[in-house]
């Protein structure tokens, strides 16, 4: 995708080195972030310099490709065995990031090269999966459609192309003029400041919603259809997606809205029967009360909005039943959320 008219992908591989747009500090500045180790890398994933499930996946299997380049000889094994077991720490719940660990775990195996060679696959497959779910979920949109998003599942999630907007971007350039509806997403905002920011860019129409405002818009007839991304998917299909991602799909079941999932098959983790079996990460009580935007000279701050002495809980993730979702859009076609045809869909990858 186009930042400023240059074509930009969100994270890339050189020589060692992963190179990173930083999204903490979007949509306010545009930087680009290098980590030249694996730690570095680790720690981009943790403080979600990196974020989104696929672009975690990507940033973890170039980091696995650092820790093969920078083994010893002796002890290679034990070297990238601990690098997989420190990579697999950084983020809990988006199976991306495990799925990518084992891919380029298991070429490391054969060699460095190798590693490099299997994470810059993944990179590409990633774009491709994005392009592929784009054009598949392109078929539930009709134009002038008023979609709901929730997070940012767009290209910043991704390595590009990205999976709940992929669609939305393949109707704009098709001229059907989808317009979204762009859940602000608190606590960290990734809807006011990425998902916005992304459509800025690509000049699609959107407007920006509290959470809380979901309801009333459903209510009085203006959310046509509601697409979101996903963490990690069951194989019942049950679905791992952003908090606040729940609360959409009983809502749109409500109003008997259409509720579709988008993901690759990197998202499917075929070792956890039910959404009951996922890891949920728990993130600091601070993402809650405080804020973050820039001051007069453009330095990014944090305010508090809560009272200081109160308790805040913050589970970044929820799990939304495969019943209350009509369709999972992957990059092979749109499945239904059940386990014969996902069981099917994954013995295809
Ligand atoms: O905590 P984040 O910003 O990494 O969470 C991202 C989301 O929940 C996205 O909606 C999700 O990754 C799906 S799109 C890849």
């Amino acid at each position: 995708m186009k930042v400023n008219q240059i074509q930009y992908k969100t994270i890339w591989y050189h020589e060692g080195e992963v190179h990173m747009i930083n999204q903490l500090l979007l949509p306010f500045r545009f930087e680009i972030f290098t980590a030249k180790t694996l730690e570095e890398t680790c720690l981009a994933i943790k403080t979600m310099i990196v974020r989104g499930a696929g672009a975690i996946g990507a940033a973890a299997g170039f980091a696995m490709a650092q820790a093969a380049r920078k083994a010893p000889e002796s002890g290679y094994l034990d070297y990238i065995t601990d690098a997989s077991i420190m990579i697999k720490n950084c983020r809990p719940t988006a199976y991306n990031l495990f799925y990518a660990v084992e891919k380029v775990f298991a070429a490391a195996l054969e060699g460095k090269e190798q590693a490099e060679e299997e994470a810059k696959r993944l990179a590409e497959k990633n774009i491709e999966d994005g392009y592929q779910i784009g054009l598949h979920g392109l078929s539930l949109i009709k134009p002038g459609m008023r979609i709901l998003t929730h997070c940012n599942a767009g290209w910043l999630a991704f390595v590009d192309w990205g999976s709940a907007l992929a669609p939305v971007y393949h109707a704009s350039r098709k001229g059907m003029n989808p317009f979204v509806w762009v859940g602000e997403t608190r606590p960290r905002s990734q809807g006011a400041r990425l998902t916005a920011w992304e459509l800025y860019n690509e000049e699609i129409q959107h407007t920006i919603v509290a959470d809380n405002a979901v309801a009333s818009l459903m209510s009085s007839g203006k959310i046509d259809l509601v697409i979101t991304g996903a963490d990690c998917i069951a194989l019942n299909g049950d679905t791992a997606n952003k908090t606040g991602t729940l609360d959409r799909a009983i809502l749109a079941r409500h109003f008997k809205i259409p509720f579709f999932i988008a993901a690759p098959a990197s998202t499917f983790d075929p070792h956890c029967e039910t959404g009951a079996g996922i890891k949920i990460e728990m993130r600091h009580q601070d993402e809650v009360k405080y804020q973050e935007g820039p001051d007069e000279e453009g330095e990014i701050r944090k305010i508090n909005v809560s009272n200081p002495a109160s308790m805040a809980l913050n589970p970044a993730f929820d799990v939304t039943p495969s019943i209350l979702i009509n369709g999972i859009i992957t990059e092979k076609g749109i499945l239904n959320p059940r386990r014969s045809d996902i069981s099917r869909f994954l013995e295809t990858d």
